[in-house]
C-alpha cells in the first residue's frame, strides 16, 4: 500500500500581480489576495487612484507579499512598470472597470497598472465589475471581445446585488471562482481538449408531493472534483441534486431523483473522456409517488419501495474503449473488499473508497480519507485530507490512465 503524496496549489511559488481598480468590489479583492498568498503565491498589489477610495492601501499592503504600488513615480527605478510587467507568472486585475478594459484594450497607458498590462508578457487574467448597463454597453462588450481575441482571460461577472440596491449581472466573480481561473491558468493543464463529466450530491426519491427519501451527501467531494478538473483545462459538465458555488467554468445540470441523473448522464456519456460519480443515488425508490400531501390523519401509509437502475453499472456495461469511469464506494465496514467488489462488478478503471463511518471521512465533511482502487494495481491510500485535495490525486490517477 502506498500513500499519496500532499498535493501542492499550482499558484505557489509563482509571482501574480495583482491589479485593484476603482469599484465597490474592490473589498473582494482582500480576500483573493488572502487566499493566493495562503496558497503559496508572491502577490505585488497594485492599486489605481480609484480603488484608494473603496480600499486603504495599509490593508492590501499587510496581506499581500509586498507594499501597495500605485505610481509611476514611487519607486528610485524609473521603470516599476516594466520591472513588474517581467517578473508577473500572472498579471490579475479584479475588480477591473469599464475604464481599465478600454485603456488596456486600446493601449492607453495612463497609470502604473495600465503601464504594467501593456509592458508584461505574462498571461492576463480581468475580472471585470460594473452595472449592469455599463457591462452591457456595446463598447465594453467590444473591448472584452478584443481582449479575448488577444488571449486575455475573462472571469466574466456574476448576477445579483450591486451597489446601491440594483441587481442584475455585474458583480465581481466570487474569490473562489476567481482563485480557481488563477488555478487553471498557473496549473498543468493535462486535461486540455477532455470532456470530464462529474456527478455530484444526494438524489431524492418522491414519496409523495412534499416527502422524499433523501442521504446526507453536501455534493463537496463532486463539486471538489469538477472545480479540478476545470483547473487542469477540461471541459466540465457537473449533473448535481445541490446548489453550491458554481466552480468559474463549470457546466451545471441540475437533476433531483436517480432517473433524471441516468437520464442526464445518457446524454452526455458518448461525449465524455471522463466519467467520476463522486453522487450519492439512492438504491431505492417509493413504487409510486402520492400526487398530494398524505394526511397525517390517514394514518402510516405503506411505502413500497422498488431498486433504482445502477447508473454506473449501465455506464460500466456501455463503455467505449478509452472511456475512464470512476465510482465511489461509501461503506461503513469491510471497505476494500465492498469496494473491490464494486470496482469488479461495474466494470470501472478506478474506485474511490471511503469509509464514511470515520471521523471526518465522507458525508458533509470538508474533508475525505480515501482509498484508490484500480484493477490489478495496489492499492494507494490517502489520508485525510481537504476533499479538494481528494480531487487532486483522484485526477493525477486519471491523467495517468488517459496516458
Ligand atoms: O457529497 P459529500 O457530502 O461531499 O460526500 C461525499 C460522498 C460520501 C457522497 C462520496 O465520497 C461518495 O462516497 N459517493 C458515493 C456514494 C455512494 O452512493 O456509494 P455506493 O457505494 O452506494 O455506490 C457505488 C457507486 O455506484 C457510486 O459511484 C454511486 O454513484 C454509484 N451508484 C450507486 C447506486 C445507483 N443506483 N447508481 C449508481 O450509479
Amino acid at each position: 500500500m502506498t500513500a499519496t503524496p500532499d498535493t501542492v496549489s499550482p499558484v505557489a511559488g509563482k509571482t501574480i500581480v495583482l491589479g485593484v481598480c476603482g469599484g465597490i468590489a474592490a473589498y473582494k479583492a482582500v480576500e483573493v489576495c488572502r487566499r493566493l498568498v495562503d496558497a503559496g503565491a508572491h502577490v505585488v498589489p497594485v492599486m489605481t487612484k480609484g480603488a484608494e477610495h473603496f480600499i486603504g492601501r495599509t490593508t492590501l499592503s499587510a496581506l499581500a507579499s509586498e507594499p501597495v504600488q500605485s505610481s509611476l513615480w514611487d519607486e528610485e527605478s524609473p521603470i516599476p512598470h516594466t520591472r513588474l510587467g517581467q517578473s508577473a507568472d500572472l498579471v490579475l486585475v479584479a475588480p477591473a472597470t469599464a475604464r481599465l478594459l478600454g485603456a488596456y484594450a486600446h493601449g492607453l497607458s495612463t497609470d502604473l497598472l495600465t503601464n504594467v498590462l501593456i509592458a508584461t508578457r505574462a498571461p492576463v487574467m480581468v475580472c471585470p465589475a460594473m452595472h449592469t448597463e455599463m457591462w452591457e454597453h456595446p463598447s465594453v462588450q467590444d473591448n472584452i471581445a478584443l481582449l479575448r481575441r488577444r488571449g486575455v482571460h475573462v472571469v466574466e461577472p456574476e448576477s445579483g446585488r450591486l451597489a446601491g440596491g440594483d441587481s442584475g449581472k455585474g458583480r465581481l466573480a466570487g474569490p473562489d471562482s476567481i482563485v480557481t481561473a488563477v488555478e487553471s491558468v498557473l496549473g498543468p493543464r493535462d486535461l486540455e481538449g477532455r470532456h470530464v463529466v462529474v456527478t455530484a450530491g444526494g438524489t431524492r426519491e418522491p414519496i409523495d408531493a412534499v416527502r422524499v427519501i433523501a442521504n446526507r451527501s453536501s455534493g463537496k467531494q463532486g463539486y471538489a472534483v469538477a472545480a479540478e478538473a476545470v483547473r487542469r483545462g477540461a471541459r466540465v459538465t457537473l449533473v448535481t441534486t445541490v446548489e453550491l458555488p458554481l466552480p468559474h467554468g463549470v457546466q451545471p445540470v441540475c437533476v433531483e431523483t436517480a432517473a433524471q441523473m441516468q437520464r442526464a448522464l445518457d446524454g452526455l456519456k458518448d461525449s465524455a473522456d471522463v466519467i467520476v460519480m463522486a453522487a450519492a443515488v439512492a438504491d431505492f425508490r417509493p413504487v409510486a409517488c402520492a400526487p398530494g400531501k398524505i394526511k397525517k390523519n390517514d394514518g402510516v401509509p405503506e411505502v413500497h419501495l422498488e431498486p433504482t437502475p445502477d447508473i454506473l453499472a449501465g455506464l460500466g456495461a456501455a463503455k467505449r474503449p478509452g472511456q475512464i469511469l470512476v465510482g465511489f464506494a461509501a461503506e461503513t465496514a469491510d471497505l476494500v473488499a465492498n469496494a473491490q467488489s464494486k470496482l469488479e462488478r461495474k466494470n470501472l478503471d478506478l474506485i474511490v473508497a471511503n469509509d464514511v463511518s470515520q471521523p471526518g471521512v465522507g458525508f458533509q465533511h470538508d474533508t475525505n480519507a480515501v482509498t484508490f482502487l484500480r484493477p490489478g494495481e495496489a492499492l494507494e491510500s490517502h489520508p485525510l485530507s481537504d476533499k479538494r485535495d481528494v480531487a487532486r490525486a483522484l485526477l493525477d490517477i486519471v491523467v495517468g490512465l488517459l496516458g
